[in-house]
């Protein structure tokens, strides 16, 4: 071979590389056009070989001109490997799409906000509005105006949480008899779900619990409707064939004041561990609404009469789902939680 052919033939296998780079389209083509120009049995190698049949003085420019194209080449196989790597992947190269879909896990409410759903719903079929309040509450709402007198032993109570002088956490719901009275002419059928918060602290208080009040305030109410509302109330939440009875209690926003019982959910009224014997569970605070509450919210009390009532919905989801550790639902666990879908 002369040089003249040897340059040719560089130029030949050159134009040839250049273009089957081009044309080539993924990282296997190109492999296989390396191996082809730039491998170590590739044609450029060949080449090399056979320099040794050239005149000796023209090895040298041969030699270079080898060197350059081999360069090139490689050059323009690593602009084209690149070009590959960064064009876009059609998504069946990264996903099965025979694999079945990724759920989303679906929540659900919390038990405590079911249960008091659940209990406001029977109120509101009776005719009730459901109302709401704030949970920081002045002395006034909380105590002055529902008649507990300052400095008064009834205070007592409730295991009061002050955030400031005349601010505190609302011990009750209550609070909100006085400030829908105080905006609405009679009459008023509310029923007020909300957190309320007592310092208290053991297997069946929680410092932050749960209230449901309701208020009835109209011509003609009776005890005889508060009754007949509760006991149709428990029948409703609990099973058709519950049973309550009233005992006489205290507070200082209604006059009488009672304190409601229920059948044992346990025992259904023979006496066990739950009911510690009696066949009863107490469940909620009522009464007929003192009139001097009327008085401070300027409605007349030779008019109109009627009644509140508070329920724990805590005591209320415990009872009715059997649980024995109030904790249990503010601790954040879902796996606990889990077992009361709704
Ligand atoms: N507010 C009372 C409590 O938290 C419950 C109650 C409400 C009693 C309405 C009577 C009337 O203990």
């Amino acid at each position: 071979m002369n040089l003249k052919e040897f340059l040719d033939k560089i130029n030949g296998i050159k134009d040839a590389a250049f273009s089957e780079i081009k044309a080539s389209k993924d990282k296997e083509t190109l492999e296989g056009v390396r191996v082809k120009y730039l491998g170590s049995k590739g044609l450029l190698s060949e080449l090399s070989k056979a320099m040794l049949t050239l005149e000796r003085q023209d090895r040298p420019e041969a030699g270079k001109t080898l060197n350059q194209t081999k360069e090139e080449i490689t050059l323009e196989h690593k602009r084209a490997h690149q070009e590959v790597l960064k064009a876009p992947v059609s998504e069946s190269d990264y996903i099965d799409v025979t694999l079945p879909g990724r759920r989303v896990p679906l929540g659900h409410r919390h038990l405590i906000t079911r249960t008091s759903q659940e209990i406001c719903h029977i109120f509101e079929k009776m005719g009730l509005t459901i109302t709401e309040g704030p949970e920081v509450e002045t002395d006034y709402y909380n105590f002055e105006a529902l008649n507990f007198p300052q400095d008064h032993p009834s205070r007592d109570m409730q295991q009061t949480l002050f955030v400031g002088k005349e601010l505190l956490l609302r011990t009750h719901t209550s609070c909100v008899q006085i400030r829908t009275m105080e905006k609405t002419p009679p009459p008023v059928w509310i029923v007020v779900p909300g957190k309320t918060y007592r310092r208290d602290d053991d297997l069946t208080h929680s410092p932050m619990f749960n209230q449901v009040e309701g208020l009835v305030v109209d011509k003609g109410i009776t005890m005889a409707d508060l009754k007949g509302m509760l006991a149709e109330f428990a029948r409703q939440f609990f099973s058709q064939d519950t049973k309550i009875r009233l005992r006489p209690s205290f507070f200082p926003f209604t006059e009488p004041s009672a304190e409601v019982d229920i059948a044992c959910v346990n025992c259904g009224g023979k006496g066990c561990r739950i009911c510690k014997g009696s066949g009863w569970l107490e469940v909620l605070g009522c009464g007929m609404v003192n009139p001097a509450l009327y008085k401070n919210v300027g409605y007349d009390p030779k008019t109109v009469t009627g009644f509140a009532f508070g329920i724990g919905v805590d005591r209320m989801a415990m009872l009715k789902y059997h649980l024995d550790n109030i904790s249990r639902f503010y601790a954040g666990d879902v796996r606990y939680m889990r077992q009361f879908p709704s």
